[in-house]
């Protein structure tokens, strides 16, 4: 089975997960990237089922408008009944790094007013360790070095992820050579950094259930 066939059927499993949430004043949020892309498209079948909902970048909302789902702003909704995206990697504890797909801002402020955090994802995205992956980190583009300098001094690697702007005009450092033991405090020392907007560890908010596609089928972690 391909890696899009493991992320599809994990879509899948999404949306059967999530159906006992649908209710017809129910606004969900969606996130960003080829997994959630997936759930999108599986999503447009249950359009008549909720509301609307919240996207977490530009790209998903003009996706799920294409399928006929009404997008909100966040400013109009007082909760998210759950939120749906995809990770970059995934620990136990479901603390994951996100942000390969530049939204982890949008992403952050989603899943921090949603009732339950969904994550989806293929087994190639459990890890031990989190760190692997670099670390994307959104700054505000004047503090480009700067942010860099301090990152460094905290032992990581800063790159300049070049030619990407995120949907909020920043620019994005990916952090190499980090092995993250401690992924709360990690997660508040990079958000302490003057310059910084956010970083893509989600650990102070984990996901509630990780839905991990495997050669077996889909496992589900709590
Ligand atoms: C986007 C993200 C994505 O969830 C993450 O990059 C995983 O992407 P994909 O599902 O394409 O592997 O955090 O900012």
């Amino acid at each position: 089975m391909s890696q899009d066939e493991l992320k599809q059927q994990v879509a899948l499993a999404a949306l059967k997960y999530i159906k006992p949430l649908l209710q017809p004043d129910a606004i969900i949020g969606v996130g960003t990237g080829s997994t959630a892309n997936f759930f999108i498209d599986a999503l447009a079948e249950l359009k008549h089922d909720f509301k609307g909902a919240v996207a977490s970048s530009d790209a998903t909302a003009e996706r799920l408008r294409g399928h006929g789902i009404e997008v909100f702003d966040l400013n109009e909704v007082s909760q998210l009944a759950v939120y749906v995206d995809g990770a970059d990697e995934a620990n136990r504890k479901l603390e994951l790094i996100k942000g390969g797909g530049a939204a982890l801002t949008r992403e952050k402020i989603v899943a921090s007013v949603a009732k339950m955090f969904v994550c989806i994802a293929d087994e190639s995205k459990a890890v031990e360790t989190l760190g692997a992956f670099p670390l994307p980190v959104e700054v505000i583009p004047m503090a480009r070095s700067s942010v860099a300098r301090a990152i460094v001094a905290l032992g990581g690697n800063p790159v300049y992820r070049v030619g990407v702007v995120t949907d909020n005009g920043n620019i994005l450092l990916d952090v190499h050579g980090l092995s993250i033991t401690n992924a709360k405090e990690m997660e508040a020392k990079l958000n302490n950094i003057v310059g910084v907007v956010t970083n893509g560890l989600f650990a102070q908010r984990a996901a509630d259930v990780l839905l991990l596609a495997t050669l077996e089928g889909v496992k589900t972690l709590t």
